[in-house]
């Protein structure tokens, strides 16, 4: 077994007893830090970060030296897998991501073919291998991945959307080139998260950002029932450690029991959720990430520490919390604020 100095956020997402509650950040490696901003401007733009393991792996460095987080997470999109398979993924400046070959009729679903992570996508692999080395132990490393549901959703309409109307109207119109099309993406998603675990990432998280647009019976058979199979084959343990599983589906509140039963080991919680109530309907069988609403970030430190001490007397005392947003961090947040955030949850939660 690999040495890991600081297991806090491994053993709180096992439910295991901890001095105090781990903290790390979505989109913690981004565009809130300036040195960031600067290595995007030297690359050219976000896709050449990605394919790049060395600048990749700097990335994911940055926030570390800066704030004193439990975990560091792989710098890289979930919209890499539609790449790799032939959609052409570029981000417009201001506009976020696009496909040059969206998905148009059942022939394009038919002619994907599921994604070999070794060939399609090494320089992840590589800047995972990469970070695990640059860490040498100091903190434990996220991999991650979008929803089958997520990353279709995205396929589907050819960039971001509000209500992915395209993507609902083929869930009503034709549900078995849907169904092709995640099933596809569930392949694909397996091997990518095995291929990151087996390559180093000691946690994998799974992004299930529009599964809440769902009603509830089609959260359960377009984006649940993909999820548990991914699960249920993904590595659960390596190098003699367990390879805990986190689950975000935004605005999932409603449906707490299911998710908590899809095995996963954590629930990562948006802010709508009061993590006291949800740690009474789950809290036995997963544990519970979350949940600060990002907004606070743009206040003051008085209303930050507030904020942080609400959320930890929510969750009340005992394992299995750790501590996050309920969502991405922001690109106008002043780093000082954030600095703030994080030393609050420390001096507030323990040793
Ligand atoms: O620090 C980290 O959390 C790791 C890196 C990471 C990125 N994207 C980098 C990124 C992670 C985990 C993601 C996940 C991701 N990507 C999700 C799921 C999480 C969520 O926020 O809901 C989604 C839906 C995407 C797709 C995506 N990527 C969008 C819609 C956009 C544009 C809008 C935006 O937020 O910028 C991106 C771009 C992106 N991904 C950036 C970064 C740092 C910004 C690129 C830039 O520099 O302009």
């Amino acid at each position: 077994m690999s040495e890991l100095k600081n297991d806090c956020l491994i053993k709180s997402l096992m439910k295991e007893p901890t001095t105090r509650t781990p903290v790390w950040i979505m989109r913690q490696a981004g565009r809130h830090l300036p040195e960031y901003r600067d290595l995007r401007s030297q690359a050219g733009d976000f896709m050449s970060l990605c394919q790049n393991p060395k600048l990749a792996c700097e990335i994911a460095m940055q926030p570390l030296r800066r704030y004193k987080l439990d975990a560091a997470i792989l710098f890289s999109d979930i919209l890499t897998i539609p790449d790799a398979m032939g959609l052409g993924l570029h981000f417009v400046e201001g506009e976020g991501p696009k496909f040059r070959k969206p998905l148009r009729t059942e022939r394009d679903v038919e002619s994907l073919s599921v994604i070999n992570s070794k060939v399609d996508l090494s320089y992840v692999l590589e800047a995972v291998s990469l970070m695990r080395k640059e860490l040498d132990g100091a903190v434990p490393l996220i991999g991650f991945s979008g929803s089958p549901w997520t990353l279709a959703a995205y396929m589907i309409e050819g960039h971001s959307s509000r209500d992915f109307s395209r993507t609902k109207t083929w869930l009503y119109k034709h549900p078995e080139i849907l169904h092709q099309l995640l099933q596809k993406l569930t392949l694909s998603l397996i091997d990518y998260l095995n291929a990151q675990i087996c390559s180093g990432a000691q946690v994998v998280q799974i992004f299930d950002t529009w599964g809440g647009i769902l009603s509830h019976e089609a959260y359960e058979k377009f984006s649940l029932a993909y999820i548990r199979e991914i699960i249920a084959n993904l590595i659960s343990r390596y190098d003699d450690r367990e390879v805990p599983v986190v689950l975000f589906t935004k605005s999932g509140g409603n449906w707490l029991e299911e998710i908590a039963s899809s095995g996963c080991n954590a629930i990562s919680l948006d802010w709508t959720v009061s993590l006291r109530e949800a740690r009474r309907r789950v809290g036995a069988n997963v544990a519970l990430q979350g949940n600060m609403d990002p907004a606070v970030l743009r206040s003051n430190p008085e209303s930050i520490e507030s904020e942080v001490q609400r959320i930890l007397d929510s969750y009340g005392s005992g394992s299995g919390h750790v501590f996050n947003l309920g969502h991405g961090i922001t690109p106008d947040i002043d780093p000082r604020n954030v600095e703030v955030f994080v030393e609050a949850v420390h001096r507030y939660s323990g040793a």
